[in-house]
């Protein structure tokens, strides 16, 4: 499944122990520019970043999805994943960051592209869920740009700093994909 090439020369890839400095340091340098939409932003902190990776070995270890960083030569320039597997309903959602420099390319479309790709066609789920702030036009231009259907907003949905956001949901159906979109 993963490592996944993308075809701008980055690559998706799981998320390793030893990648803690590099990520931790990765998000300092884009601290205020993700707090604006990330929970987790305002205080990550290198054991904060250790502790997620420690949760994503368990979660991988228990079939229920997995968190991966995508490099470009050799280097992290963000990181997505799936929240988890809900194997009842065949369902499952998507969350993701690039580092600003490495933003107006397409590397973060193709990824959840290939993300969504798996969720279909290796785990058979029935449904992949997005969810971003209305605000956050970049983010939801994702999910759009994949053909994903949008829903309903979630009413304050998300605790950003002393503010509270609400959340556009966006979904694709098995039946209703196609990988072919840009
Ligand atoms: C959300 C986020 C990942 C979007 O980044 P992005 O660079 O806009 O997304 P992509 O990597 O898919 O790039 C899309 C851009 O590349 C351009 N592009 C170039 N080639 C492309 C291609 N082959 N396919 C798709 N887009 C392409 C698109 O036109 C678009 O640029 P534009 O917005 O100037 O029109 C980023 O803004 C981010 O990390 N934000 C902070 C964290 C966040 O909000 N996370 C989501 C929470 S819900």
């Amino acid at each position: 499944m993963l490592p996944i090439e993308l075809d701008d020369g980055c690559q998706v890839r799981r998320i390793e122990d030893s990648d803690a400095e590099e990520l931790a340091a990765l998000v300092d340098a884009n601290r205020a520019y993700l707090s604006r939409w990330m929970p987790w932003a305002p205080a990550n902190t290198i054991s904060d970043t250790r502790e997620h990776i420690r949760r994503a070995k368990e979660q991988a270890e228990r079939d229920d999805g997995f968190q991966a960083v995508i490099a470009r030569n050799g280097r992290i320039v963000g990181a997505l994943g799936y929240h988890r597997l809900d194997r009842i309903n065949q369902s499952t959602s998507l969350g993701y960051w690039l580092a600003e420099s490495a933003q107006g390319q397409g590397t973060m479309t193709r990824a959840v592209r290939a993300l969504v790709e798996i969720a279909f066609r290796e785990w058979e789920l029935n449904r992949v869920e997005i969810r971003c702030a209305p605000e956050n036009r970049r983010s939801r231009a994702i999910p759009e740009r994949l053909g994903f259907q949008e829903e309903g907003t979630l009413r304050q949905a998300e605790r950003i700093g002393d503010r509270y956001l609400d959340n556009v949901v966006y979904s694709m159906l098995a039946s209703d994909w196609s990988p072919q979109r840009r």
